[in-house]
This record gives C-alpha cells, sequence and structure tokens, in this order.
C-alpha cells in the first residue's frame, strides 16, 4: 500500500520583484545574484498569507483531483512562516476551502517541510487511519526576512504549493527518507517572541532570519545526494533509473553540486528559482506543480523529490508519477 499524487495546484503573490529592485535596497547587483545562486526574481506578498496562498493551491489540486473539499480526511500545511501562532495555518485553511471532514494541523520542518508533511501524510495511510491527504507548502517568508541583510534578502520569495494524494495498491511512494540534525541549528536560525512575562525581564530580540550561507551550502551538496541514494535504495533503484528530480529550489549551483556527486547530467533537474526564488517549503510543490501542468510529468515515470533546510533537516522521495 502507498500513496499517489492525484492533483497539484500552486499560487504566487501577485507582486514580482526582480534582483535590479533588491539592489536599490542593499548593495548587491543582479549579475552577483544570478552568478551565486541562479535566482533572477521572486514573488512577494502585499497582503496574500500563508492560509490564503495555501488555500489557494488546494483548492487548484482538489479541482485537478476531480474531488471535493469536503471529502479531504487530512490536511497538513509545511509552513515555517504562519501569520498567527494560533490557530495553526492549516485550520485556518481548513476554514477558507471548506474542508470540515479533515483533521488540519502543521509541520514545521523548514524547507524540508513539505517532504515530511507527505511522509506523515503516506505514514496515515499506510497505518489504515485515513485514505487521502491534501498537502500544502506555504510560506510568507518576506515577512522574517531581514531587508537590509544582502545576505539573505536576495534568496527568498512567497508562495505556496498543494498536492491531493490519495491511496493506492502499486506505484505511488516507492520509498522515503528523513534526517534532523538539531546540533545544526545555529547554522539557519529565526528567532521567535522571546520570554516575557511578570517574573522574567524580556531578552533583546531578532525575529529575522539569520544565516551561514557557506555551511548550509556545504551540508546541503554533501548531505542531499546521500539521502537520495539511501531513499533509492529503499525503492530499489539507482539515479539513472530516476527521470526527474524535483529538488528543493534554494541556489543553481546546489543543484549542480548535487547532480555532478550523483553522476546524472542536468537536463533531468528541473528549476524555476530564476523566477520565484527559495519558496522553503513551498519550493518542491510549486515546481511539481508547474512542471505537471505543462505536461512535463507522465503516467510511470520514476521521480525523486528531496529538500533540505533549517534544523538542519534533510529529505528524500522516490515516487513513480
Ligand atoms: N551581493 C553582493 N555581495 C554579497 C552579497 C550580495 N547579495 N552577499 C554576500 N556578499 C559578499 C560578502 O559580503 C562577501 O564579501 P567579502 O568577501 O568582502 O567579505 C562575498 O560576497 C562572499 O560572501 P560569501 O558568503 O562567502 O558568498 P558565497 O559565495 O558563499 O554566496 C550565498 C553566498 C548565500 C549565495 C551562498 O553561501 C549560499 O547560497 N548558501 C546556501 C544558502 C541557502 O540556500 N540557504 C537556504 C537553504 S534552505
Amino acid at each position: 500500500m502507498s500513496i499517489r499524487i492525484v492533483g497539484t495546484g500552486s499560487a504566487l503573490p501577485e507582486k514580482q520583484v526582480t534582483n535590479e529592485e533588491i539592489a536599490g535596497l542593499v548593495e548587491t547587483s543582479d549579475e552577483w545574484i544570478r552568478e551565486r545562486t541562479g535566482i533572477g526574481g521572486r514573488h512577494v506578498s502585499t497582503g496574500e498569507t500563508v492560509a490564503s496562498l495555501a488555500a489557494d493551491a488546494c483548492m487548484k489540486a482538489l479541482e485537478q483531483a476531480g474531488r471535493k473539499a469536503g471529502e479531504v480526511e487530512l490536511l497538513l500545511v509545511a509552513t515555517c512562516s504562519p501569520e498567527d501562532a494560533l490557530p495553526c495555518a492549516a485550520c485556518q485553511v481548513q476554514e477558507k476551502i471548506g474542508a470540515v471532514n479533515a483533521v488540519a494541523f502543521d509541520v514545521n520542518a523548514a524547507c524540508a517541510g513539505f517532504l515530511f508533511a507527505l511522509h506523515t501524510a503516506w505514514a496515515y495511510v499506510e497505518a489504515g487511519i485515513y485514505e487521502n491527504a491534501l498537502i500544502a507548502g506555504s510560506e510568507v517568508l518576506s515577512k522574517i526576512v531581514d531587508w537590509n541583510d544582502r545576505g539573505t534578502c536576495i534568496l527568498f520569495g512567497d508562495g505556496a504549493g498543494a498536492v491531493m494524494v490519495q491511496k493506492c495498491d502499486t506505484g505511488g511512494v516507492l520509498g522515503f527518507v528523513q534526517h534532523s540534525d538539531g546540533r545544526k541549528g545555529s547554522a539557519l536560525f529565526c528567532g521567535n517572541r522571546q520570554l516575557a512575562n511578570p517574573y522574567v525581564r524580556p531578552a533583546a530580540a531578532d525575529s529575522y532570519v539569520r544565516m551561514d550561507g557557506r555551511e548550509v551550502f556545504s551540508f546541503a551538496v554533501k548531505q542531499v545526494p546521500l539521502t537520495i541514494e539511501e531513499a533509492l535504495k529503499k525503492a530499489g533503484l539507482t539515479p539513472e533509473t530516476v527521470d526527474l528530480f524535483v529538488l528543493h529550489q534554494a541556489n543553481r549551483r546546489i543543484i549542480e553540486g548535487i547532480a555532478k556527486r550523483l553522476g546524472v547530467e542536468m537536463c533531468r533537474f528541473p528549476m524555476n528559482l530564476d523566477r520565484v526564488g527559495n519558496t522553503s517549503s513551498a519550493a518542491i510543490p510549486v515546481l511539481l506543480d508547474e512542471l505537471n501542468r505543462r505536461g512535463q510529468i507522465s503516467r510511470g515515470q520514476v521521480i525523486v523529490l528531496s529538500g533540505f533546510g533549517a534544523g538542519l533537516t534533510c529529505g528524500a522521495c522516490v515516487l513513480k508519477w
């Protein structure tokens, strides 16, 4: 038994911001950003929220799957940038789309969050608890990015992607691997509200994303290929047999490094970071939806999804479309 993706959807904020526009905010250039990251632009919210973007993406995934919101049994939202601490974004999406019969909760594993949520849904189905799930990755990172920090504000974008998954007897998810290493938490960090109550004086808070870019870069280039190979081994497959590698869209040079280590040509690594930048947990489902709607994925193809991010976390999933 496994799960199969039966519908995909995505939603991006209306406003697009080019590298040139960012060069008007911090000391950088289109040339530097493109050369070091492959990013040419990103979408930035001027009002869209994690829940509104996720709800849009979810409705599109449901429509493509030919399912009604009321049929959804499990609704997961992967996010590290929810607007509100309570209720969770998944419950807000549930209300917006009318998924009244679903159990809804959030998963936060940063940029690997969508994959961790997908695996959670797989485990619920495998355990016989549910037969379907609607899973979104949604971020409005523009509110936690420091727009004065040229090391990070050039990288991130806002958006959401979603998939509808259904229990299946053959194909679907063939192998899954997840890893977390909390010892490397400071490499990519964003503070939240600090302890403050009648008994504790509040400490100075920094609630913006802080990153050791080189550390994250070398983690990704080393760990992602190992994790993909581990997931492929579980599925009884090798990198040569994979049609498409849909990876977290963080940096073109990271993807090139991963392709090199796996010994696979770059044409099997589709990318959209030129247009959308790094949208954290939304990156994989947004790219998957774009490929799906362009007809670039066909039934029976073997696809590897793999993401990494703050935690540090890393995951890979092998599936037969
Ligand atoms: N524009 C121009 N110069 C910049 C810059 C920018 N946006 N950001 C940093 N620099 C400068 C630095 O200040 C430094 O200058 P110095 O040599 O005078 O000190 C120089 O460029 C090199 O900085 P460095 O941080 O070593 O660059 P890099 O080649 O490692 O590239 C990243 C920086 C962030 C692009 C790269 O480390 C990266 O992509 N890391 C992975 C980050 C990531 O993907 N995070 C999300 C994971 S989910």
